[in-house]
């Protein structure tokens, strides 16, 4: 089981999908390695690993919203901040767990959905206005 990268997930400024697109592999690496029920000390760190690419690519996204004053700067903001408290529940559940089928799951429910659907909708309002403007 894959999230799979499509063309309807560009959002038109190269860096941005750029990054979003190494953030796909990550999460793809993390499947692989939590399903396969590898040792912990591998999925920790293809855990980490993850996290490392999200907040690139939510630093990114917020240094164009500063740098662009994008008018819906403050909205965008609170979903990213959602999503790596979410990401934080789900990496402390797994180390109490240890469960794979529980990280699996929820990479699944609370990554992957949550990724294409903002991808697909803040970040390509924010594509749409920074294409506008570089
Ligand atoms: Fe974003």
């Amino acid at each position: 089981m894959t999230i799979q990268w499509t063309a309807d997930l560009v959002v038109g400024i190269n860096s941005i999908d750029t990054q979003h697109r190494e953030l796909f592999l990550r999460v793809n690496s993390l499947l692989d390695v939590a399903s396969g029920g590898n040792g912990n000390q591998k999925t920790k760190e293809v855990i980490l690993f993850l996290c490392d690419q999200v907040m690139a690519c939510f630093s990114l996204e917020e240094k164009f919203m500063a740098q662009y004053r994008y008018p819906l700067a403050n909205c965008h903001q609170v979903e990213h901040d959602r999503f790596i408290e979410d990401l934080t529940h789900l990496t402390h559940g797994y180390d109490a767990k240890g469960a794979s089928t529980y990280l699996v799951m929820g990479i699944q429910r609370r990554v992957c959905n949550w990724l294409i659907d903002h991808i697909d909708k803040s970040d390509r309002a924010l594509g749409n206005y920074l294409k506008a403007r570089l």
